[in-house]
């Protein structure tokens, strides 16, 4: 069928065209807008979830509620290298500019302002990185003490006081926030901590691997009173024949049951790879009902695919002691694995697993669901590390 009306996006972000199974999430954020609205304290919301079961999407989603709802927002995605505060100076700046621009008496956005020119001076980088262009003098001795613990939350409330005054709430929605260091983590829930004792009209949505609440938790305890942790996961089988049928629907195209059902048993429901198995299938069939046999003869291809790309970035990126590690891992099927078992089957000791474990959680690709336990971080690498390593060698 004509490839250029496939309802399908499979990609990273890409806006599925059903956004299934996530009612619950989404209710829960609009009542967080609106219980900050009326000055209510309500938890932040984090969610947390394995690549491609849909975070970002949802983010945005989120974004688009919080626009409707009157938030002024800002978005971003935390690179693996970047300050938290450069990152995010460029765009209070904006928004406290678009406050200016609204009416309303008082100088808290002056204020605003002056706070972020002193917090700004604190921001170690190249001149050039930000533009400065913020023509007030620093408020001195707020937000410019060099410990971001301190100056986050300094600049927080001036910010959010600056929206007070002009009638206005403020969304702050973060993406692959478990890249941000220690320090970073524990600021920004220190300032939402802030936020939350003084009902302030400024909220965080953020979203990140499932290592999120474990980091959150250590930096301060009490981060779990202060957010929500969502589980963003597989659909259920109902929400992934929803996620594939409906987009075809209008299109007067559908999936036969048996097309529905191999489809969700290939993918298990991860959103990524419905996508990708909708894409393929629809561009393969002649015409409608897409049956069991078009699927199947997708299946090889969509398998290469994610090979080729999904899989195969992420594995690029390993030594080859890590890649034996997870093979290691792989061997034992579908996880979590428990830590002992995979020195076992390397016949080396728990504790020489240490390195390799330490940076094969900082580049994300697998993590500690419960203590002494491990789990890939993508879903189905498993199978995949089986496919590109098919025979497994035990260490010496
Ligand atoms: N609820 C959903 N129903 C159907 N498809 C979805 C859903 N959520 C996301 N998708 C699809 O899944 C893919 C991945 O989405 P997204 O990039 O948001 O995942 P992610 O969790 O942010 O992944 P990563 O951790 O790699 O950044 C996209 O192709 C998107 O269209
Ligand atoms: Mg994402």
């Amino acid at each position: 069928m004509d490839p250029i009306i496939n309802p399908f996006s499979p990609g990273a972000g890409a806006p599925p065209p059903e956004l299934a199974g996530r009612k619950e999430v989404l209710e829960q954020t609009r009542i967080l807008f609106g219980r900050v609205k009326n000055n209510r304290s309500e938890k932040s919301i984090l969610l947390t979830g394995l690549r491609g079961v849909g975070k970002t999407v949802l983010l945005n989603e989120m974004e688009r509620i919080a626009l409707a709802d009157e938030y002024r927002t800002i978005l971003v995605e935390v690179p693996e290298n970047k300050s938290l505060g450069v990152l995010l100076v460029p765009h209070l700046r904006r928004l406290l500019y678009e406050l200016d621009r609204l009416a309303g008496a008082g100088n808290k956005v002056r204020r605003g302002l002056a706070v972020l020119k002193s917090f700004i001076g604190t921001i170690k980088v190249k001149v050039d990185e930000i533009e400065f262009g913020l023509d007030i003098d620093p408020e001195m001795g707020t937000a410019d003490s060099g410990d971001l613990e301190i100056d986050l939350p300094s600049l927080f409330v001036a910010v959010a006081e600056a929206a007070i005054e002009r009638g206005s709430y403020v969304a702050i929605f973060i993406d692959e926030i478990q890249y941000l260091n220690k320090k970073e983590l524990s600021a920004l829930i220190v300032a939402m901590h802030k936020m939350q004792q003084r009902q302030l009209p400024l909220v965080l949505l953020g979203a990140g691997l499932p290592i999120l609440p474990g980091l959150a938790g250590e930096s301060k305890s009490y981060a779990e009173r202060l957010f929500n942790f969502p589980d963003i996961g597989a659909l259920s089988e109902p929400e992934a024949i929803e996620a594939l049928q409906d987009p075809v629907k209008e299109y007067g195209v559908a999936f036969e049951e048996s097309a529905l059902l191999e489809i969700f048993r290939l993918t298990q429901g991860y959103p990524y790879f419905l996508q990708e198995w909708g894409y393929q299938a629809w561009n393969r069939a002649e015409s409608s009902p897409i049956d069991l046999a078009i699927v199947q003869n997708a299946s090889e291809a969509v398998i290469r695919r994610l090979d080729e790309n999904f899989f195969r970035v992420r594995f690029n990126r390993l030594t080859s002691g890590e890649k034996q590690f997870l093979r290691a891992m792989a061997q034992l099927g579908s996880g979590p694995y428990r830590t002992s078992d995979t020195a076992d089957i390397m016949k080396i000791k728990i504790s020489s697993l240490g390195p390799n474990r330490a940076n094969l959680i900082k580049k994300g690709m697998v993590y500690s669901p419960s203590h002494g336990n491990m789990a890939f971080t993508v879903p189905l690498f498993d199978e995949f590390m089986r496919r590109t390593m098919p025979e497994f060698e035990v260490n010496g």
